[in-house]
Formats: structure tokens, sequence, C-alpha cells
């Protein structure tokens, strides 16, 4: 099914917004942010409750290194030359077969508002179809998370339609609005490039 085998953690960047891929080596930054954000995030997030203190915030990136390392996700931060911490992103859940993944991310609310994320997803979704070579990738929002949304259509990608049941949050079925972007989307002339 042509997985990709090795994935370099690079940094991506549009000259703006910078995603790089995430580590222990970022636990403090990422717990500020996280503290930061929490009160927000949980009402859309089905993780993060084992995130009590700086050694579970630890444990948590230590995480994500280890899905990038065996290809089950690549989560990103996303920095700036501001801001050394304006939220994550990345990319799970993949279907190999049909090249497919669902995109994921937050701003920390300090952040919010200046179409961080928007600009963050493209370069994402480059990273998708250029290195791991994926076909599409997927946005499932609640039909409630209004920022989310609007975040989503500012990415450039194309609301499908609402599907029943689709995700789970806090232990029960929820709609979900399903967005998705290919790589017709993604303006190659200003096209991402890597730093590192
Ligand atoms: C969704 C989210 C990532 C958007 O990121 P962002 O970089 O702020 O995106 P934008 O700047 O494009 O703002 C998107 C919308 O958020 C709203 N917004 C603007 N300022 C805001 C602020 N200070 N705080 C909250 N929302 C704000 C506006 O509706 C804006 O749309 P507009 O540009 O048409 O006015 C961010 O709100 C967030 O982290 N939310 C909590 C986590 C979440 O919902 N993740 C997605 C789960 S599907």
């Amino acid at each position: 099914m042509n997985l990709p085998h090795h994935v370099p953690r690079k940094t991506l960047t549009d000259g703006w917004i910078h995603i790089r891929p995430v580590g222990p080596e970022d636990t403090v930054e990422f717990y500020a942010a996280f503290l930061e954000s929490w009160p927000t995030l949980r009402l859309w997030m089905n993780w993060g409750e084992e995130i009590r203190d700086i050694r579970s915030a630890q444990a948590h990136l230590e995480l994500k290194a280890d899905e990038w390392r065996r290809g089950e996700a690549y989560s990103f931060l996303v920095e700036s030359e501001d801001c050394r911490f304006l939220g994550m992103c990345g990319l799970s859940q993949f279907n190999w077969r049909h090249r497919f993944a669902n995109v994921g991310y937050w701003v920390r609310p300090s952040q919010r508002g200046k179409a961080v994320m928007p600009a963050a997803v493209r370069v994402l979704a480059r990273f998708a179809f250029g290195e791991l070579k994926l076909h599409r990738i997927e946005l499932l929002i609640e039909p409630s998370n209004l920022a989310s949304r609007r975040a989503a259509e500012k990415s450039g990608a194309r609301f499908e339609g609402q599907l029943r049941g689709r995700i789970c949050n806090q232990g029960l079925a929820r709609d979900a609005l399903m967005f998705s972007l290919v790589p017709e989307d993604v303006d190659s002339r200003s096209g991402a490039h890597s730093e590192t």
C-alpha cells in the first residue's frame, strides 16, 4: 500500500508560519500553552484529560514523537518569528489504501483571530500531498464550532456535508461537518519550503 518509510523531521514554512515536528524538548512551551488553552479545548477535543502536570505533558510529547517514528501520526508545533508556540496541528487516522488522513489543530487563546491556523493548515496540506503522497485530507468539525468552521473555510478546504454520529466527544456520538483539501486546492505557486 506504499506506506512512507522514513519521514524526515523537517520544519516547513510559508515564510510566516512555521510548523515543526513536536517532541519532548518542547515540553515547557507546550505545557504553558496547554494550560492557557485547556478550558477552551476540552469542549472539542477527545484528548488532554491525561495531562495534569509537567511530567504528563512530557509523556504526551514523547508519545507524539513515537507516533511519528511509527508512521501513525505526524504532529507539529506551530510557531512564527514572534511566538515560539502558537498552537499545534497534525495528521492522524491514516487510510493508506485510499490515501487520506484526518487533520487536527488548536491555537492558544492569546493568538487566535490572526489567521494562524488557516495558514498552518495550508503548510500541513503541502506536507501531506508532497511528503506523504496523500490524495486527500479531512477536517471533521462539530457544527457548533464556528471558529473552526471559519478556519477551515479560510484554509481553502471545501465543505462537503454533515455526517451523522461521525465523531465521539465526551463519550457521545456527534454529527460532524466534513471539509476536505485535495492537492488541487493548494496553490503550488506559493508552496511551502522546508528549512531544516
Ligand atoms: C479553531 C481555531 C484553531 C482557529 O484558529 P485561528 O488561528 O484563531 O483561526 P482564525 O484566525 O482564522 O479565526 C477563525 C475564526 O475564529 C473566530 N475568532 C476570531 N478571533 C477570535 C478570538 N480571539 N478567540 C476565539 N475565536 C476568534 C472568528 O470567528 C474567526 O473567523 P473570522 O476570521 O471570519 O472572523 C482556534 O479557534 C482554536 O484553537 N479553537 C479551539 C480548538 C478547536 O476548536 N480545534 C478544532 C477542533 S475541530
